[in-house]
């Protein structure tokens, strides 16, 4: 992609001292070069596997890729080239890659220290419980995904610049440099964003922003090949870089989201945006037959769920049962199960509601939380009424990295649904989430995802919506070995269970753990739902004789963009199931 190599430039600004303070590991000589670095980082440019012993990186964007490795290459360390890789995801990856949304990033620090940064969005101040339901105590439908009422605070401004200021070595204008120029002097059109813009015309319709931003000037669609330019996005991103967080929870950017909020009756006030804050937490660590397991703590459920269905599983030797086995398939959906309806229960945000953490990872609940497992029997999901799966396509994206020196990086990052609102800022070029579904709109009616949730997870002001994103880091040894995660809603901590299990109990490359089939179960509705291959028709025969029922084959479970380390050398691998890019040196 060569255009790329005009599209970049360098960004000489001087470190401030407290940024030249925080710089760690490498020289700034090299610094900058920064601009070549993107274009010699070519040859790795749409693979998607990539073996080297310095960097590795996948995403789902192969400019955002390619943005990454040529921070590495360049002296930066994979924190650096995460945070490059998520302002370029908002320019490059438009339907989950973003500025308006929210995230979470695990982070393993080349001294062994484990931190994580939450930046998910918060329910405005002014919002309320009931708010997507009528005077009847129905919920009025779409409200809490297509209207200025879904967007939660946006978080990922706030964080990736609070990542980058406490563990990155390169300064704010390097590191939004790369997305800038994307932004302004545009990239050509991939056939999958056009074919998207399209299918989604009439979901922007409503919006003169979204529209204009997504169709060419004369408002005919953008066609493969078009060069797609951002330049209110662009603006934002120079604000940003120039002000830091106050380029856009402070002045003319936040005067866009206000001005937007009141366009379309959404809450969120420049108090919501100044008093926005993104919070350093302790990941969740739990153990799996000798590797650590780091991830991410609530508000997201996934590292909870995913180290207590790990516990469950670890007394069998899921090695020997084999892969997708009717024994196997049996166990990890009972695990499934048991972990979701406790999801329903328990998680939420443990800055309002008192969340069980320990509990639920503990081995021995998981012990006796699995006692009633019948391994001649399916057991019966609760009888509320069933949820429903996703009508919209989804969208959420993860991010892996790992450099030479021991720093591993997982990052996910979200606008909920695919394009979030589908509501632009007008004037500000960036989409707005729709993350207030997330929360529990009423208890026990699913959201988009099919999940139900009660008191933990119901709408309260300056609350964090309960996620299911797993970032997550495997460590053998105090070293890290895996970088996983995954979008797919609900079927985020399921498809990182499978990938982390491939590994671990199955011995697989990183490459055929993340390509190998996969199936999901939730609690709730009550349904194996598998893709092609990942439960054979015998398979499905035998379980269905022990109980098992609504077998649903789908195409498409999760994305799940990791790197893993085998002695010196990183392999980075991007999930075939889409059209992203792995990239090593
Ligand atoms: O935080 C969550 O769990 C959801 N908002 C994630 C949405 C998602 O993964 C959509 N993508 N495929």
């Amino acid at each position: 992609m060569p255009l790329m190599c005009g599209a970049l430039e360098i960004v000489g600004e001087p470190m401030t001292s407290i940024e030249s303070d925080m710089r760690r590991q490498r020289p700034a000589a090299a610094l900058a070069l920064f601009a070549v670095v993107v274009c010699t980082a070519l040859p790795s440019y749409g693979s998607q596997e990539a073996s080297g012993r310095e960097g590795a990186v996948a995403s789902r964007s192969p400019l955002a890729t390619q943005v990454g490795i040529g921070v590495l290459r360049q002296g930066g360390n994979a924190i650096d080239a995460a945070v490059a890789m998520g302002f370029a995801l908002a320019v490059t990856h438009p339907s989950a890659g973003n500025i308006g949304g929210g995230g979470f990033m695990v982070i393993r620090l080349a001294d062994g220290e484990l931190v994580a940064n939450d930046h998910r969005e918060k329910a405005p101040l002014e919002a309320r419980r009931d708010m997507f339901q009528d005077d009847n105590g129905a919920i009025v439908e779409g409200l809490s995904t297509a209207s200025h009422l879904a967007v939660g605070v946006p978080g990922t401004v706030d964080g990736l610049l609070n990542v980058l200021r406490r563990h990155g070595t390169l300064t704010r204008q390097q590191i939004i440099a790369p997305a800038l120029a994307l932004a302004r002097d545009g990239f050509p059109l991939p056939a999958d964003l056009a074919a998207q813009f399209e299918r989604l015309r009439g979901r922007f319709e409503p919006y003169p922003a979204s529209l204009a931003k997504f169709t060419r000037d004369d408002g005919s669609p953008l066609a493969a090949g078009d060069v797609f330019r951002q330049p209110d996005l662009a603006a934002t991103l120079a604000r940003i870089a120039e002000h830091g967080r106050g380029g856009f929870y402070e002045g003319t950017t936040a005067d866009l989201i206000v001005t937007e909020m009141a366009r379309g009756g959404g809450l969120i006030s420049h108090r919501d945006l100044a008093e926005y804050r993104s919070v350093w937490r302790d990941p969740v660590r739990g153990t799996y037959r000798g590797h650590e397991i780091v991830s991410m703590p609530p508000p997201s459920s996934g590292g909870a769920l995913l180290i207590q269905m790990l516990n469950m599983l670890e007394p069998y030797d899921l090695a020997s049962l084999g892969r997708g086995s009717p024994p196997t398939v049996h166990l990890m959906v009972e695990a499934e199960r048991r972990a979701y309806a406790d999801r329903a229960e328990y998680l939420g945000d443990a800055d309002f509601y008192d969340v069980p953490l320990a509990r639920l990872m503990d081995k021995d609940y998981a012990r006796s939380r699995f006692a009633d497992f019948d391994p001649d029997a399916a057991s019966r999901s609760a009888d509320i009424g069933a949820g429903t799966w996703p009508t919209e396509s989804p969208e959420t994206t993860h991010v892996s990295v790992m450099d030479a020196h021991g720093n591993a990086v997982a990052y996910t990052t979200t606008l909920n649904l695919g394009y979030g609102s589908k509501i632009v800022v007008t004037g500000a070029g960036f989409l707005l989430n729709n993350e207030m579904d997330d929360f529990s709109s009423k208890p026990g009616v699913p959201n988009s995802f099919g999940l139900v949730g009660g008191e933990a997870n119901a709408i309260e002001p300056g609350k964090r919506m309960l996620s299911s994103m797993t970032p997550t880091l495997v460590l053998k040894g105090g070293e890290p070995v895996l970088v996983t995660g995954s979008p797919g809603g609900s079927t985020i901590i399921t498809t990182v269970l499978q990938v982390v299990t491939n590994v671990i109990d199955h011995g697989m490359d990183v490459g055929t753990a993340v390509a190998t089939p996969r199936f999901h179960h939730q609690w709730l509705p009550n349904q194996v739902r598998y893709e092609p291959g990942a439960v054979s028709a015998d398979t499905r025969t035998s379980l269905e004789k022990i109980g098992h029922v609504g077998f649903r084959e789908t195409p498409g479970i999760g994305d799940a963009n990791s790197v893993m380390r085998v002695g010196d050398e990183i392999t980075a691998r991007s999930d075939p199931r889409n059209a992203g890019a792995a990239a090593a040196y």
